[in-house]
């Protein structure tokens, strides 16, 4: 039931996983050798030094016939659909075209208002405002839960920015995939003063994608092994620390998990490094601050990439920043706090023309 020649918009956020998914059991479906929990961000960000992105992408979709060939935009540029990368990511819309029935071409056209490819998580983003946008625009009513599954299949930390607040990523058991979904564990107003820092050290390109990387790491690492065994009680930790809004335990486990997928990474053949050496100089500065307070008061968190996220609280964010801001090399500073997940927006808001389904490109 194609909601024909009519354009819907969305806009998500992308997430920052405190337990982190590295690895595939399924690299077709894209299953996860492990549940994986995170924060999905806010999108509207305070600035504290250099340049501040909003963390949104924003997505126009419509199928018509009068739309000749699939076409997708990103940031005013067309895409080229045949490379793997694209291919793969676009794919969901061969997923979902069945489930309305319909064979009618897509333009799509995304702006995402921070890098993309820096370790942000914007494929995260990406595809869920896709997903959320085109079932909307096939008149699909799809749940949250189904979407997650079809957003799994574009990029695994997809699934969860279907959701606001604290997500997990459920890794399932079966080898369908239908039981491999993320869910809500907590609403985005579950716990107010929780804040998420980012810091930029570098917006350039990763060198290894992160599906490349994880592949790599699967195939070749002997620590991964271990990190299989241990994440099941990171996971636990991690959410009786929610339960008890205990910020010291929850920083604590965010930056052991961050660390132990970092060490898998360097363990893998060829070794991959995501953090440069300012990276590295923010995680020996977090370490002393908490040391100096005597209790841990906030945790760092890295991606595929060399920015860190930081988790803290209201009332330790001013000790942090400043301790942020003395180090050499940080690029920018900003802060946000635990947003609310994937909207439609209104017709005001659309990248596409509604009378010549042609893409506005914004200067
Ligand atoms: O979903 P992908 O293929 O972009 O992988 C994301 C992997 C990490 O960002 C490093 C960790 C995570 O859980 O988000």
């Amino acid at each position: 039931m194609v909601t024909s020649d009519q354009v819907f918009t969305a806009r998500g956020t992308p997430n920052i996983a405190l337990i982190k998914y590295w690895g595939k059991r399924d690299e077709k479906l894209i299953l996860p050798q492990n549940s994986s929990i995170s924060l999905t961000c806010s999108g509207d960000c305070t600035a504290v030094m250099g340049k501040t992105f909003k963390l949104y992408t924003t997505t126009s979709v419509v199928f018509s016939d009068k739309v000749k060939e699939d076409s997708f935009y990103i940031n005013g540029v067309k895409q080229d659909l045949k490379t793997k990368d694209k291919l793969e990511r676009f794919g969901v819309m061969d997923i979902l075209r069945p489930m309305a029935k319909t064979k009618k071409k897509a333009l799509v056209v995304s702006d995402n208002s921070f890098p993309t490819a820096s370790g942000l998580a914007s494929s995260a983003s990406g595809i869920a405002t896709l997903i959320y946008a085109a079932s909307s625009a096939l008149g699909l009513k799809l749940s949250e839960k189904e979407m997650s599954i079809v957003a799994r299949r574009g990029s695994g930390s997809a699934s969860r920015s279907m959701y606001g607040g604290i997500v997990m990523w459920r890794k399932g058991e079966k080898s369908d995939g239908s039981d491999s979904y993320a869910e809500q564990l907590y609403p985005a107003d579950y716990w107010p003063e929780l804040i998420d820092i980012v810091v930029i050290t570098s917006s350039a390109k990763k060198k290894v994608s992160s599906r490349a990387g994880m592949a790599q790491t699967v195939a070749t690492s002997p620590l991964y092994k271990r990190r299989l065994e241990t994440v099941e009680s990171r996971i636990k930790i991690l959410i009786e620390a929610i339960d008890q809004k205990d910020i010291g335990k929850l920083a604590e486990v965010t930056m052991i998990d961050s660390n132990n997928m970092h060490a898998t990474m360097a363990d893998t053949m060829p070794p991959i490094h995501y953090l440069n050496d300012i990276s590295k100089e923010i995680i020996y500065q977090l370490h002393d601050l908490n040391k100096s307070e005597g209790k841990t008061i906030c945790g760092y968190t890295f991606d595929a990439g060399p920015n860190p996220q930081i988790i803290t609280i209201d009332k330790y964010k001013d000790r942090v920043i400043s301790a942020l801001r003395g180090i050499d090399g940080v690029e920018s500073i900003f802060y946000t706090k635990v947003g609310k997940g994937p909207q439609l927006l209104d017709r005001k808001s659309s990248l596409i023309d509604p009378k010549t389904l042609e893409p506005i490109i914004k200067g």
